[in-house]
């Protein structure tokens, strides 16, 4: 999609792109009967600026993982929804770092086109979102403060931010000075906060909403918590009665009745979903499904599963512009995710592992059993990381204050780092 002089964007569209392998199956009850429909959850479009989102589901940024092959995938499956890229450095964009220019791509055929920043110094980040607004590179701008890994939160970014309450509010306030007046809802994603005796959540929703945040996103861990545990939903309506914006529900959705859980027990305006969908990118099919108060859900077979990989390695050499074997290597990952719960032998997932080109890929699947079934039990459980942090790495002293010193910016702003993402 293309920035339009349109007063409102509209991201129901017409015409699906590409063929998607995976084939709708009523799921049973187990005993041969089928489900029960769940009971319907209304999940009312949520305006971010003149963006409507008529299902308000999400795909929550994940570096390595939401590049436009894999948003695509998912869109295609999903709901009317958002699908976010990764998260892109803004000192990184800054410089024109390539990489970093490489997240910043789109398909022709999203419909909203999701970009994340991450940045701890205000003006740096700014500068970023204006490369963003001039360049028309994107439609809506996410903000991350939700990243627990040690290399971002020493720095004193992603959910170590919102601590510093000055320095998160002045990066708001900058970004959406750029963004608004070209029409570009800006968005906050954050944490519960960095540990239960540090809780920023509440606060740091407001402080968003103030700044002109269109809405936030709650992924409720705090930092210590890292990816471990169950997220703590409570928090998730806590910050809905809190806030006047729209509130987005993020953590531990596994499957589509996850979704509905989570709608139902907090209030939240939409749902944000990550690691579920790693290998799974027709969950956003059965996603579409529940909201619409169908029971019908997803149940690929292995060979359905393959087509889907193999698909998924011909957009990715797209997006290496034509690298077989940067593609297929990116592919790795997302094979083990694909396979996960498949019984498919060890020697054949190293075989995949060790796949350079798209023919090694095609061989590898061509020499699966494609009738098998994933197994219920594993349907919808957790995938992906799943630990608590060892530890959680602040800037030296970060916790002894709220606000930020002026030596503190200093030390902070030489620190930000180059790397596209992390
Ligand atoms: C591999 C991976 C990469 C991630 N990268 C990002 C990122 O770039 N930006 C961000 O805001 N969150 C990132 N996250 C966090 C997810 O967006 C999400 O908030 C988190 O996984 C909790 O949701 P889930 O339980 O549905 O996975 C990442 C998570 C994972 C597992």
């Amino acid at each position: 999609m293309t920035n339009s002089d349109e007063d409102v964007i509209d991201v129901r569209g017409d015409g699906r792109v590409g063929e998607n392998p995976c084939s709708p199956v009523r799921r049973t009850d187990g005993d041969g009967g089928e489900a029960a429909a769940p009971e319907p959850v209304a999940l009312p479009p949520v305006r971010l600026g003149r963006i409507t989102v008529p299902t308000p589901v999400v795909l929550s940024p994940m570096a390595g993982v939401t590049n436009w092959p894999f948003r695509v995938l998912c869109e295609e499956y999903g709901p009317d929804g958002l699908y976010v890229a990764e998260m892109v450095t803004a000192r990184a964009l800054v410089a024109r770092n390539p990489k970093a220019l490489r997240l910043c791509r789109f398909a022709p055929t999203e419909r909203v086109r999701s970009l994340q920043l991450y940045g701890v110094n205000p003006s740096i980040t700014a500068q970023a979102a204006r490369i963003v607004v001039d360049g028309g590179m994107a439609d809506h701008v996410d903000l991350n403060f939700g990243c627990p890994v040690p290399k971002v939160t020493r720095r004193g970014g992603g959910s170590a931010l919102p601590w510093k309450t000055d320095l998160f509010a002045e990066l708001i306030r900058r970004v959406v000075e750029v963004c608004e007046p070209a029409g570009i809802p800006v968005t906050a994603k954050i944490r519960v906060g960095i540990d239960h005796g540090h809780e920023t959540f509440l606060e740091a929703g407001r402080i968003a909403q103030e700044e002109g945040c269109a809405a936030v996103t709650l992924h409720a861990r705090t930092t210590a918590e890292y990816y471990g545990g169950h997220s703590d939903w409570s928090r998730i309506g806590e910050l809905k009665a809190a806030l006047d914006v729209p509130v987005f529900g993020n953590g531990d959705i596994w499957g589509a009745d996850d979704a509905l859980a989570m709608v139902r027990q907090t209030g939240c305006d939409g749902v944000a979903i990550g690691r579920g969908c790693q290998g799974r990118p027709w969950l956003f099919a059965d996603l579409k499904h529940a909201f619409a108060g169908s029971p019908e859900r997803t149940d690929p077979t292995l060979g359905e599963v393959c087509a889907v990989i193999r698909r998924h390695a011909r957009l990715l050499v797209e997006f290496y512009d034509g690298d077989e074997r940067m593609a297929v290597h990116d592919l790795r990952k997302h094979v083990a995710w694909y396979l996960k719960g498949f019984p498919v032998g060890g020697s054949t997932r190293k075989a995949f592992m060790e796949c350079e080109s798209l023919a090694d890929v095609d061989r590898e699947c061509g020499r699966l059993d494609p009738s098998v079934r994933l197994p219920s039990r594993v349907a919808d459980k957790p995938r992906g990381r799943v630990r608590f942090a060892k530890k959680v790495h602040l800037p030296y002293g970060w916790l002894d204050s709220r606000t930020t010193t002026p030596a503190e910016r200093e030390a902070l702003f030489g620190d930000d780092p180059m790397d596209a993402s992390y």
